[in-house]
């Protein structure tokens, strides 16, 4: 029995990962406006012991929704706000939400997320991202997003004052002495005067700092810019990685970064996505995989992958020959050098890609029995390709409980998944410190 523990996240989407998930007869199309649904799935992976529920963000209507259908979820709530309504029905999993650092300001988002920090108990984390699409860029006043460059440049700016904000107030300011009158001591109030480059920020935030200081700070590119920010300041990163030598290089490659922020390895969690399509046997699993393809309509499967390979019009391309060179795209540049290498890796034509990718768009789908994916889930973690995973359920509710009842008890079977929470935050989780207050250090 090994004592090391891995993290599990449950990544939600409406109806489930795969591209035709809302078609599929037992998946519950509406699910995106559907609180109870969210409600149900928060509990079910709460009685998994996951350490977080995770959900991702756009700031537009993604794809082609000429074709009637959407290439990323658009019935949508905002996560921040579900989040906030998942803390009251939850008691201690984590709830992590995506939010942009390219279309938004550094005080709104410290307020937010301070803001469930504490109406959670310490329950938050935040997975940053630098938004990837022009169509994005639209919806707050600009023709272009922000090239690849500047827009990491900005978001290590934009992280350094979030947290310079959520230090605003000493973790012990606030005494509210009914009899002295003194309700926070000023002494322990800071005010950050940021002036940079891209942000002016004089502070300090109207909020305590927060049960875990800091929420949890994740972020998500894998491009060299991405890993850079990964390295100097997230503490969990989240992944797509197709093979187990390709997680297991990525993996040495950011934990290998630390040092030179003067960071220790544990300090930074690698978390893959993995999609498990699970049956009671191997035929059931693959016959659960093929009915969702057959339902990936051709024209929706390549607006999909000409959104994700970089935004590129795929259109005039024969379905059945190869992808077509492409430059680098200003979008996302890893997910694209993904598409690129397994394209020609596998040898595939377009069509055979988009369906490749159909099931979780780019990362790696598992398809078989609990043994199966609890082997696959073991062989990376103890290959150093990951310390935890993001668990994407190809359609919803199904997908999540044939986890938590299938894949949870042989992972915990092996000694590899808490049995029990044995904290209350996130972090405890997670196994990550809690940080210090920059004015106290
Ligand atoms: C698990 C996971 C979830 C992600 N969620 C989002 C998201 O919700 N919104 C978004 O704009 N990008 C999301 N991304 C994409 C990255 O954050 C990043 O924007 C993209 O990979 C481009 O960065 P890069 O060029 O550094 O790779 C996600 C990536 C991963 C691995």
């Amino acid at each position: 029995m090994t004592t090391a523990k891995m993290s599990l996240g449950a990544f939600l989407m409406s109806s489930g990962h795969h591209l035709a998930a809302w078609r599929h007869p037992r998946a519950w199309a509406g699910g995106g406006l559907d609180f109870q649904h969210f409600k149900k799935l928060a509990t079910t992976a709460e009685r998994g012991k996951f350490d977080a529920i995770f959900f991702a963000d756009n700031l537009a209507l993604m794809g082609s929704p000429e074709l009637g259908q959407f290439t990323t979820a658009g019935d949508v709530f905002d996560p921040l706000v579900l989040l906030s309504g998942l803390a009251a029905v939850t008691e201690r999993i984590g709830l992590v939400s995506t939010v942009s650092t390219s279309y938004n300001e550094p005080y709104l988002l410290a307020r937010k997320f301070a803001s469930l920090d504490h109406l959670s108990g310490g329950r938050s984390g935040w997975n940053l991202v630098t938004s990837a699409t022009d169509l994005e860029a639209l919806n707050f006043g600009r023709d272009k997003h922000f090239e690849h460059g500047d827009r990491y440049q900005r978001a290590e700016e934009f992280i350094d004052v979030v947290t310079g904000l959520w230090d605003s107030f000493e973790d012990d300011a606030f005494i509210r002495d009914k009899s002295s009158g003194v309700f926070f001591q000023p002494d322990k109030l800071h005010v950050l005067n940021h002036h940079g480059e891209n942000y002016r920020v004089r502070g300090p935030l109207n909020i305590p700092r927060t049960p875990q200081g800091y929420p949890v700070l994740i972020q998500a590119g894998s491009s060299e810019p991405g890993k850079a920010l990964a390295a100097r300041t997230a503490e969990v990163v989240f992944t797509a990685q197709q093979t187990l030598s390709n997680a297991q290089a990525f993996y040495a490659d950011v934990k290998g970064r630390l040092a030179g922020y003067g960071r220790r390895p544990e300090q930074l969690k690698v978390m893959p996505g993995i999609s498990p399509v699970i049956g009671r046997t191997q035929s059931e699993a693959e016959d659960k995989y093929q009915q969702l393809q057959d339902l990936v309509e051709p024209r929706v499967g390549l607006a999909m992958l000409a959104g994700m390979a970089g935004g590129f019009d795929l259109s005039e391309y024969d379905l059945d020959g190869p992808l077509p060179e492409l430059p680098q795209s200003n979008s996302m540049q890893s997910r694209q050098a993904l598409f690129i290498d397994l394209a020609r890796r596998e040898n595939l034509t377009i069509r055979q890609l988009y369906l490749k990718v159909a099931g979780a768009r780019g990362h790696h789908t598992v398809i078989g029995t609990p043994k199966t994916i609890a082997d696959t889930l073991e062989e990376w973690f103890v290959g150093q390709a990951a310390d935890g995973f993001n668990i994407m359920p190809p359609f919803l509710p199904e997908g999540l409980d044939d986890f938590v009842d299938g894949v949870v008890p042989l992972l915990q079977q092996r000694g590899l998944f808490r049995t029990e929470y044995s904290g209350s935050t996130l972090r405890d989780h997670l196994g990550l410190q809690r940080p210090g207050n920059r004015y106290q250090r």
